[in-house]
């Protein structure tokens, strides 16, 4: 079956990928609406910006009014979150767009999202899906072994580990986790929720730290060492975790 799939934030370092591999590995169509701040690279979808299954919308999450006007008119099958604020760094040093992005613009997202369902015949119901693309930040950091009390294992974290966030970025994501998990016990909406671990890959946004890592050391200047170097990191293909939302 060919679907119609809105993705928010698809000029995002995740979102560009997986718009990417639906226009390049599939015949279904993308929306793909973002209000372009200074994370979102329309470059990044140039490869695909000509296909005629591509639609681009510069919209803000927040703003309810463009949303609906976005949802009601393309009419979407599925819908995947990836819009958001996502840098811890910058989370702590300026929160308020986290909670503004991130908190607000998933309950706004949510809410067209459920009067949009309420407005499907049952067949679209059936297929209809909310798929909310979250962080393994939520779960808490990583310790190093010797750190952990684990008696020397590496710390792991499955479905089942408790939500214990420790940055406003994590704490907002988990926020959004909730919200997203209430919309479906509450109102019926279809909804997946992924936390993944920290992507790597093509487009990356320079500050981040694979990045930064690899420009000093071009550059032969000193690599950072975050805290005591002993935060663990798991690490993710972009393009693998694209192929599998
Ligand atoms: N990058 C990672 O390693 C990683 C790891 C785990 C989870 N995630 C999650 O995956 C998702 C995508 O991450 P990313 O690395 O691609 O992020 P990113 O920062 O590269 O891109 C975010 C995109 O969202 C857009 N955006 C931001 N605020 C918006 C708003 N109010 N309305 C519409 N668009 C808005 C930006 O313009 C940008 O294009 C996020 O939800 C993030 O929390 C990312």
């Amino acid at each position: 079956m060919i679907m119609k799939i809105l993705v928010t934030g698809g000029a995002g370092f995740i979102g560009s990928a997986v718009v990417r591999h639906i226009i390049n590995n599939t015949e279904h169509s993308v929306i793909n609406l973002d209000k372009l701040t200074y994370a979102g690279n329309l470059e990044s979808l140039n490869s695909v910006a000509n296909s005629e299954r591509y639609i681009f919308e510069k919209v803000d999450i927040c703003d309810e009014i463009n949303l609906k006007r976005v949802i009601f008119n393309h009419k979407p099958d599925i819908i995947m979150h990836l819009a958001a604020e996502s840098h811890v760094d910058r989370s702590i040093d300026a929160p308020n767009n986290f909670i503004q992005t991130n908190i607000l613009g998933t309950y706004i997202l949510l809410e067209q999202s459920r009067q949009y369902y309420l407005s499907l015949t049952n067949d679209k119901k059936a297929i209809f899906k909310f798929h909310h693309i979250s962080t393994d930040e939520v779960y808490g950091d990583l310790l190093h072994p010797d750190d952990n009390n684990l008696g020397g294992e590496l710390p792991l974290f499955t479905e089942n580990t408790a939500y214990n966030p420790s940055s406003p970025y994590s704490a907002s994501k988990a926020s959004s986790d909730h919200l997203v998990r209430a919309w479906e016990k509450t109102y019926g909406i279809p909804t997946v929720v992924t936390n993944c671990s920290n992507n790597y890959g093509p487009y990356h946004f320079p500050e981040k730290l694979i990045p930064v890592v690899i420009l000093n050391a071009l550059a032969g200047k000193k690599i950072p060492i975050y805290g005591q170097g002993k935060q663990i990191r798991d690490w993710l293909y972009v393009e693998d975790h694209a192929d599998a939302l």
